[in-house]
């Protein structure tokens, strides 16, 4: 049985919990998309990871790890990733296996990021600047990239740093006046890349196929979330890959129709980081009690994520795109101690009432939304293990929520940790 998990708001939905939690249950933990912009947290005991290109499933040594040919590759922080799984005592040895044409991100990637963001000024887009918009218009442009799998001819692999970083200095210096950066020293990081990295790359898509053949049971980890599609997100702000359900054949090699169970993880607010319309913003005293109840700052840049009411309209879209089955909802909890909550099912936009979300900036720009409002609840949920010792108000808000998006709500998160779930 395989199956998938993905966000289905901005990104940071709790994604890397839940795939900790069904993780138990399957063999091997499949990243598909997306690069180190990704922070997923999962807590073990009093042990907090957050994990940016290892699959979450990492944090359990019996789960084989892959890392598919989508998904964009920064070297130096996988490996620091693996150093701090070494010293947890976890090893990644003989389970973990990179694609060996994921693209590398390298330091012209992040220096590039930082430079067209800085040339936009008030316009940028809030990107992690971790080098992923440069490294995937690398791969689609094809001339500049580098993939894993060329980390094996070291002296091809020189020469064709030696053309991409003349071509490159030629850019920086001409547009931005930068000191050039030295070919020889991303080659010698590269040695080291190869050293370390090279007994893990193989044909992934080929073990992915064996590994269904023999009964084996997948479960695909999402990163970012499906508004920040690339294709079918809230464009420009999005990041450069396909983060959606859509993105899983096409970044693992594995059809959709292999693929059992699609589970779509959303937080029982919004919350966004970067810039971008968000028509259920908070930005306001509500915002700022979310922010601070539910410890709204990014995993990777550790920026304060805007915070708004729940969107049915956009998880509705992310739902439907992604033929989602069922909805885990996280956060339950932050929202303890509000008057009332509100729950978007509709948007007003020249005067008409839509329930399907416009994936296009400019008239996103401009609906207003429609609120629905329900009795909040005062009681702390952290230690609430049933749906039904749930406060009924509480209750009504997840009925409504189920309602307004036509899915069942079948885990709710009351809590960080892997105990502080309610399943249905
Ligand atoms: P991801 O990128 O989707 O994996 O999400 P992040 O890890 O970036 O952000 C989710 C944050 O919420 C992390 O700090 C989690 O530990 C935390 N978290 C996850 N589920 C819950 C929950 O149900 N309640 C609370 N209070 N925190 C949660
Ligand atoms: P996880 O997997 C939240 C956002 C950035 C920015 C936009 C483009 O932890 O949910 P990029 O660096 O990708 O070019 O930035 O996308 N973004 C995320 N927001 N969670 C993430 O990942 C994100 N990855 C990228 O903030 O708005
Ligand atoms: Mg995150």
């Amino acid at each position: 049985m395989n199956s998938c998990i993905v966000g289905l708001q901005w990104g940071d939905e709790g994604k890397g919990k839940i795939v900790d939690i069904l993780a138990d249950n399957c063999d091997i933990v499949v990243r598909y998309s997306g690069g180190a912009n990704a922070g997923h947290t999962v807590i073990v005991g009093n042990d907090r990871f957050a994990l940016h290109l290892l699959p979450s499933g990492a944090v359990r040594q019996n789960i084989v790890c892959v890392i598919t040919n989508a998904v964009v590759v920064d070297p130096e922080t996988l490996l620091k990733e693996i150093e701090t799984f070494q010293q947890k005592n976890i090893t990644l040895t003989d389970r973990l296996l990179i694609s060996e044409n994921a693209h590398i991100v390298l330091d012209y990637h992040k220096i590039e990021d930082q430079l067209r963001e800085e040339s936009l000024g008030k316009n940028k887009l809030g990107t992690t600047v971790r080098g992923i918009g440069p490294c995937y218009a690398d791969k689609v442009g094809r001339n500049h990239a580098l993939r894993m799998g060329d980390l094996r001819n070291l002296q091809n692999l020189r020469e064709k740093l030696q053309t991409i970083v003349e071509y490159k200095n030629k850019i920086f210096e001409a547009l931005y006046n930068t000191e050039p950066i030295s070919a020889d020293t991303i080659f010698k990081k590269c040695k080291s890349y190869a050293d370390k990295l090279l007994s893990f790359t193989t044909d992934t898509t080929e073990f992915l196929h064996k590994s269904i053949a023999d009964g084996k049971s997948i479960l695909f980890e999402g990163a970012q979330g499906t508004l920040l599609d690339i294709d079918h997100g809230t464009f420009p702000f999005v990041t450069s890959s396909n983060s959606s359900a859509l993105g899983i054949s096409a970044g693992s090699g594995v059809p959709v129709r292999m693929i059992d169970k699609f589970i779509g993880v959303a937080k029982a607010y919004t919350t966004r980081v970067g810039a971008g319309p968000f028509p259920t913003e908070q930005d306001n005293e509500i915002g700022q009690y979310i922010r601070d109840k539910g410890g709204e700052y990014g995993t990777t840049t550790g920026r304060p994520r805007r915070c708004g009411w729940f969107d049915a309209v956009a998880v509705s879209y992310s739902v439907t795109i992604g033929a989602i089955d069922s909805i885990a909802l996280m956060h339950l909890d932050t929202l303890s101690g509000l008057k009332d909550v509100n729950i978007c099912k509709a948007y007003k936009i020249n005067g008409k009432e839509t329930s399907f979300f416009p994936a296009n900036t400019n008239k996103l720009a401009r609906v207003s939304p429609v609120y629905e409002t329900i009795p909040g609840w005062q009681q702390d949920l952290t230690d609430v293990k049933d749906f039904h010792d749930l406060p009924n108000n509480a209750q009504n808000y997840i009925c409504r929520i189920e309602e307004t998006t036509g899915k069942p709500v079948t885990i709710i998160g009351v809590g960080p940790k892997r105990t502080q779930t309610i399943f249905r």
